[in-house]
C-alpha cells in the first residue's frame, strides 16, 4: 500500500504521471501548496503546514496499510513537476470493499483543465480493476463547485447532505457525501442484492462506465 504505481495519461494537450510523491518534493507541497488559503478552503485545514509537518505526513503514509497516494505530475522537456495529489484512503476489506477517496492541485494555473477529472478515472479504474472495491467515497463542501463537478464526471453520485459542517469564508457550509459504485459484476450486484438502484444511482453508473471506458482508452499502467 502506500503509494500508488505509475499511470500515465494526455489531457488538455498536457502529459501527467500520476506516481508516488519523493521526499524531495515535499517542499512543494506546503508552498505555493498548503500555505496557500485558496487551496485548503475546502479540505478542512485550518492551519498551514510547515515541511516537518509533510516529513511526518510522508513516514506515516509510507508504512500505512490502508491507503495508496498518488503524487499528480506534469511530464515535460524531459523533467516533471509535482502539481498535486491524488488518494485512496482508508481502504477496507470487510463485508464490503471500500475507500475514501481526495485531490489536491496545488498549482492554480492547472484548474480547469481536466485533470483532476482524468486522475479521478485513472483512480478509479485502479479500485475497481485493480483493488476490487465495490465503492469509493468522497466529501465535497457544496461551495467546492469544481471539485464536485470533477467528482460527478466521472461516476460519483450524492448518496447525502450534511448540513453546516464547516465555516469557511464568512458562513456555515454544507457538505455533499457521495459515492461511486464499482459498475462492474460481480459488484454491482452484490452491492444492490435484488434491491433496485435509483435512476440517480443507474445514470451515476453509466457515467462510471463511460469513465472507466475512457481510463481504458487512455491510461498507461506500465
Ligand atoms: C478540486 C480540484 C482538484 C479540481 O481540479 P481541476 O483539475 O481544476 O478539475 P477539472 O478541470 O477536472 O474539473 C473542474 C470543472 O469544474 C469547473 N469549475 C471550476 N470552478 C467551479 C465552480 N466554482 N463551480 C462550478 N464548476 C466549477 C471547471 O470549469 C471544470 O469544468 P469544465 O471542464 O466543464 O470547464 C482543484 O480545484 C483543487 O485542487 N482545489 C483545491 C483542493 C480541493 O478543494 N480538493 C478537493 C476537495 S473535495
Amino acid at each position: 500500500m502506500a503509494f500508488g504505481p505509475i499511470m500515465r495519461f494526455k489531457v488538455s494537450g498536457l502529459e501527467i504521471e500520476l506516481a508516488p510523491v519523493t521526499r524531495e518534493v515535499l517542499g512543494e507541497f506546503v508552498n505555493p501548496g498548503m500555505q496557500q488559503h485558496s487551496i485548503t478552503q475546502y479540505i478542512g485545514m485550518d492551519s498551514a503546514p510547515v515541511i516537518e509537518t509533510e516529513q511526518e505526513w510522508y513516514d506515516k503514509t509510507r508504512s500505512a496499510k490502508d491507503s495508496l497516494i498518488w503524487g499528480i505530475w506534469l511530464l515535460e522537456d524531459g523533467g516533471r513537476t509535482i502539481i498535486g495529489n491524488s488518494a485512496l484512503e482508508h481502504i477496507e476489506r470487510g463485508h464490503v470493499h471500500q475507500a475514501v477517496s481526495g485531490s489536491m492541485i496545488f498549482r492554480q494555473e492547472y484548474w480547469g483543465k481536466g485533470i483532476a477529472s482524468a486522475a479521478h478515472k485513472a483512480r478509479t479504474l485502479y479500485a475497481f480493476e485493480q483493488l476490487g472495491l465495490h465503492r469509493i467515497k468522497s466529501a465535497v463542501i457544496q461551495a467546492n463547485g469544481g471539485s464536485r463537478k470533477a467528482l460527478e464526471r466521472s461516476g460519483y453520485n450524492l448518496v447525502y447532505t450534511e448540513h453546516n459542517t464547516v465555516f469557511v469564508n464568512g458562513q456555515l457550509r454544507h457538505q455533499d457525501n457521495l459515492e461511486c459504485l464499482n459498475p462492474n459484476e460481480p459488484f454491482w450486484s452484490q452491492w444492490f442484492h435484488g434491491e433496485r438502484p435509483t435512476k440517480a444511482q443507474r445514470e451515476a453508473r453509466q457515467r462510471t462506465l463511460e469513465a472507466l471506458k475512457w481510463a481504458h482508452s487512455n491510461v498507461e499502467l506500465p
